[in-house]
């Protein structure tokens, strides 16, 4: 149940798929006291998927399933069979994970295209049964959530799909709010959370486009919901959540400026992770995405994205962060 007196809110970091990847969730975690972290969706076919499969998108179920700074990390499925939905979590159960998450929220073609992600909105009693299946394979083992946006097309059939996810045992939703059409386009509509909070007894996180603390605040304004999940603003700006709960506790904010000298050393971290995990020609991307994402708060990660963005020499890159 929310529980509107809860001083402290819950503040998520968002699962993100190609772009927030263990090696990212491991700096930003180190700076920011979020209450968990969900993984890049493991997607569900045939089979009962092996251990690596799991550990190459969670890698942190080695460590407690938790991030180096601490942070407990959830591992979300998505798929639409609900035997091997439940199969799969009975498996990554076995590997002790913070909890299970699972998606309704995907709108990419091919995953739509073999019924997975948000595509399912459009049948709440599909996601009723495999809300339940995997309920019944996890719960009072570890902790249950899911995630879902309003709709497919528009959020006619949203209140429904929350409330599925409710019956088939979900503790908690986080609902992106917009449709799959919608994609990531602003705006976010934050005024459909609350209908939906108000249509079910679990509690209900409000996700989408909040960049700053007044976009948190405008949030929690329309949604009801002191409770966020943060995308691409928290990669946008790894200390969001920093500056949300100092405005929360009336303490003074800090400017961009004054966080730029803590940043740097972040990238560096991110950067050695990287070259040493990744091969020679995907790694310049993950920091080119990373830097181009703070260019909209950190003028310096603007002209760092500038002098990197034609090169491909992880050593060449190298050179421009020393030099920076
Ligand atoms: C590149 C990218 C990958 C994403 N991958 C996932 C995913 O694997 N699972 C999921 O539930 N949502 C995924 N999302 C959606 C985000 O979790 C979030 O709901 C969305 O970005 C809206 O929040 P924001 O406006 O704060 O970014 C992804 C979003 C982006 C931009």
């Amino acid at each position: 149940m929310h529980d509107p007196a809860r001083r402290h809110p819950r503040l998520l970091l968002a699962p993100m798929e190609g772009l927030l990847d263990a090696r990212l969730r491991a700096v930003l975690t180190g700076v920011a006291a979020y209450d968990w972290c969900v993984t890049e969706f493991v997607r569900v076919t045939q089979e009962v998927l092996p251990r690596r499969s799991f550990l190459r998108l969670a890698p942190e179920l080695a460590t407690d399933s938790r991030t180096a700074s601490g942070v407990p990390v959830r591992v979300q499925l998505l798929g639409s069979d609900p035997e091997r939905m439940a199969a799969n979590a009975a498996r990554l159960l076995a590997l002790a994970p913070a909890g299970v998450d699972l998606n309704f929220g995907c709108p990419a073609p091919q995953v739509n295209r073999h019924r997975g992600g948000a595509v399912l909105l459009d049948e709440p009693e599909l996601i009723y049964a495999v809300t339940a299946a995997v309920g019944d394979a996890v719960r009072g083992r570890t902790r249950f959530s899911a995630k879902m946006r309003l709709g497919v097309r528009d959020p006619s059939r949203a209140i429904e799909a929350a409330q599925a996810i409710e019956a088939g045992g979900a503790e908690l939703i986080v609902v992106h709010a917009r449709t799959r059409d919608q994609r990531y386009r602003p705006p976010a509509h934050w005024t459909w959370i609350a209908r939906i909070a108000e249509a079910v007894t679990i509690p209900v996180v409000a996700n989408g486009e909040i960049w700053t603390v007044e976009d948190y605040l405008r949030c929690r304004a329309e949604s009801g919901r002191g409770d966020v999940m943060l995308g691409r603003g928290a990669v946008a700006d790894p200390f969001l959540v920093e500056r949300i709960r100092a405005r929360l506790d009336g303490t003074p904010a800090r400017t961009y400026a004054d966080d730029w000298p803590r940043l740097v050393p972040m990238l560096d971290a991110y950067w050695r992770h990287v070259t040493r995990e990744l091969a020679p020609r995907h790694a310049p991307g993950r920091l080119k995405q990373w830097l181009h994402l703070l260019q909209q708060h950190y003028p310096q990660a603007a002209r760092l994205f500038e002098d990197v963005r034609e090169l491909r020499d992880p050593g060449a890159i190298g050179a421009c962060l020393a030099n920076r």
